[in-house]
């Protein structure tokens, strides 16, 4: 396609809407970045499934992902946008990489510890303990230079390049080595109840801003935040979390530094900052919201814009298939 080097990263498809976090956080950067790569960017219902879903749920969530996504400015000119239950080699790979990982290995992988923490190792899925080495298959098929990930993807990337500077020693280059692109700390967004936890959709839903939410619920959140008692409006994330987080969304959001809205606010209120925050907020991600609601509206067409992402997706991963394959020693078929 061109000679820029080659980008991929993945989201789940688990909720019916991003949140600010992961718009601010990842998505901004992404669709930044596709200017400079030749990006795929892919919603991981395999990825999805470790854990139960609710079929229907599914179907729609990864709709509803693919629209934001679009919405937010992922351009399917620029990068490949795709399924990856789309794209077969994603599973075929995973279970040539799963044959050359160890079970102590997979086993030190701290997401798992995590999510199986819930409801206990023995009932986790099979497919959660291996959910790794998948993510590592989406990436290597793909030859990037870049993964760009939050802070929490760093060891699922440093085991993809273990993987694939195994698989090289063992059969011969067939793997690009991939770099993480970890965001910085500043982008992180956190909840609005809780300003010292992140931002998530399993935090306080008072304490979450959804890009589909109506702008309504939006300002309520906003006029409800956390924030302190000494009334100053100065960032200070250990004295001030709450009021920090506010003036770090303001900033991520309208590009204003963090030194000029301090000036601005000084000897304001924090109903004046919270109040003027959430038009800007609601301001920025309405078009947003509204150009997503559009695109769910013709779902044949939003089908096909995935389709010919998938396309594109397949093209790149087939190659890299047929490479690895070969070099294990599978025989062709003929
Ligand atoms: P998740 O929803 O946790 O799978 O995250 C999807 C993407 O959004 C990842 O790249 C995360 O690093 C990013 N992300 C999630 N929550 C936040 C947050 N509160 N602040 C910034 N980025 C986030
Ligand atoms: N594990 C990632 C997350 O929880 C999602 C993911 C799956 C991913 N495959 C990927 C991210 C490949 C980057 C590259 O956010």
């Amino acid at each position: 396609m061109t000679n820029k080097p080659n980008l991929l990263s993945g989201m789940q498809p688990s909720a019916g809407s991003l949140h600010l976090g992961n718009y601010l956080g990842a998505l901004v950067n992404w669709a930044q970045m596709q200017d400079d790569y030749n990006a795929f960017y892919c919603i991981v219902d395999l990825h999805a499934i470790t854990v139960p879903q609710d079929p229907n749920e599914l179907r729609a969530n990864t709709r509803r992902t693919a629209a934001q996504y679009l919405a937010a400015g992922i351009d399917s000119e620029k990068s490949a946008l795709f399924v990856q239950s789309h794209v077969p080699a994603h599973a075929q790979l995973a279970w040539v990489l799963q044959c050359i990982t160890g079970m102590g290995e997979a086993g030190r992988m701290t997401q798992f510890k995590d999510k199986s923490q819930k409801s206990g190792v023995d009932s986790a899925s099979v497919g959660l303990y291996t959910y790794p080495i998948l993510q590592a298959a989406d990436i290597l098929l793909y030859q990037p230079k870049a993964v760009p990930v939050g802070e929490d993807q760093r060891q699922h990337i440093e085991l993809t390049r273990d993987l694939a500077i195994r698989f090289n020693g063992r059969f011969g280059e067939t793997f690009v080595i991939p770099e993480a692109v970890i965001l910085k700390e500043t982008a992180k967004i956190y909840d609005l109840q809780n300003p010292t936890a992140k931002m998530s959709k399993s935090g306080d839903p008072k304490g979450l801003v959804n890009l589909m939410d109506d702008s309504a619920a939006i300002v309520k959140k906003f006029k409800t935040a956390v924030t302190d008692t000494d009334g100053e409006i100065r960032f200070d994330r250990e004295a001030k979390p709450g009021v920090s987080n506010l003036l770090g969304i303001y900033s991520a959001v309208t590009g204003e530094s963090i030194r000029s809205l301090e000036e601005r606010f000084a000897g304001a209120g924090y109903g004046a900052l919270k109040g003027e925050l959430a038009e800007v907020v609601v301001a920025h991600i309405e078009p947003i919201r509204n150009r997503a609601e559009e695109l769910l509206s013709d779902p044949a067409e939003l089908d096909r814009l995935l389709a010919a992402g998938a396309a594109r997706a397949n093209e790149q991963a087939e190659k890299t298939l047929k490479a690895v394959y070969d070099a294990v020693g599978f025989i062709a078929a003929r």
